[in-house]
């Protein structure tokens, strides 16, 4: 497995993770439009949406795989729905359209638990479900999974990829509506009041780094035919509301005080899962998460220290 990987939007809460730990394997060039990351591997300036460069970057390198993380999040994304739309899309279909024309063998890009809505049945979420997303976020996220779907059933391409729910790292996030998550451990880290946007009973699904890290590569390592569907897996690991989260965090050690003050983000967050069904993907690659609720706070405060 000794691959040409690039990856695209690696200066993001996500990206640092995905380069350290396919870099162990492959080859990797991470890029992004800024450089707040440090990668042990080459790093280069790309914008994914000029596909001439794209194209040339691909040929330069001898790039065989892409992950293509480059995205506007939830929260950021309701400031400029336009914006959103044209990058979360036109990154999307550039990367697609770059992969055919010259041969590019798998391509991983996440969606998000953003493309679910209040019709989809938010009490336990299965895999194939109704979809009314209400941000434009969860809508481009939703465009691209039947974009992805039609390109895997006409076979002129093998995109894979995971419905991502709130994700825990120790990196900062970029304007999410799960932001809330990552900034709570720095506020215990600092001892320091926290106000969170979201209501304190707000039940979402959550993740550690490392787990959905983990899940994509191995997601990407299996062979096609083990693959029942076409489209997105549902992935998760634990479920909390803030409170609960707060709670956690205390019991490390970490004491701070949480003001609730709920704002657009919670309405977001109310048309989101409150526990998601992964058994698809559990099922099809043998995956399971490794870390609990308690062990990732633990890990991530851990990692933020070290
Ligand atoms: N973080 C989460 O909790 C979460 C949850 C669900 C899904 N996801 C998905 O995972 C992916 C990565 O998320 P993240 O949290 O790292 O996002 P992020 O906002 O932290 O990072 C996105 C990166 O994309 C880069 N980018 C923006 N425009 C670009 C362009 N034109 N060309 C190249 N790069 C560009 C940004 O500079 C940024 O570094 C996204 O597709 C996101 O939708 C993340």
């Amino acid at each position: 497995m000794n691959n040409n990987i690039l990856i695209i939007g690696a200066s993001g809460q996500l990206g640092k993770y995905f380069v350290d730990k396919l870099s162990l394997n492959n080859n990797v060039i991470a890029s992004d439009i800024s450089s707040s990351n440090e990668f042990k591997c080459k790093f280069i300036f790309l914008d994914v949406l000029d596909i001439d460069n794209l194209k040339s970057v691909i040929l330069k390198y001898k790039i065989e795989i892409i992950y293509n993380l480059a995205a506007i999040l939830s929260a950021k994304g309701e400031k400029d729905p336009n914006k959103t739309w044209n990058l979360n899309t036109e990154s999307f279909l550039n990367v697609a359209n770059a992969s055919i024309e010259l041969g590019i063998k798998k391509i991983f890009w996440p969606s998000s638990i953003a493309v679910f809505g209040l019709n989809s049945g938010l009490e336990f979420v299965k895999n194939d479900v109704p979809m009314l997303p209400s941000t434009m976020y969860g809508i481009s996220k939703l465009s691209c999974e039947k974009l992805m779907y039609y390109y895997n059933i006409k076979n002129v391409l093998d995109i894979r990829s995971l419905r991502f729910p709130g994700i825990v790292s120790a990196s900062k996030p970029g304007g999410g509506t799960t932001d809330y998550i990552v900034e709570m451990l720095y506020s215990g880290l600092n001892k320091e009041k926290y106000i969170c946007s979201l209501k304190k009973n707000r039940t979402l699904p959550m993740i550690h780094i490392n787990d959905s890290v983990d899940a994509a590569i191995q997601l990407m390592n299996v062979e096609k035919k083990c693959l029942s569907i076409k489209y997105p897996y549902n992935i998760t690991s634990f479920n909390m509301s803030p409170d609960q989260w707060k709670q956690v965090i205390n019991d490390l050690g970490y004491k701070f005080d949480v003001d609730y003050m709920p704002d657009f983000r919670d309405n977001i967050a109310k048309s989101w899962p409150k526990t998601i069904d992964d058994n698809q993907l559990r099922n099809d690659i043998s995956w399971k998460p490794k870390y609990n609720s308690l062990v990732t706070a633990e890990s991530i405060l851990k990692s933020i220290q070290s």
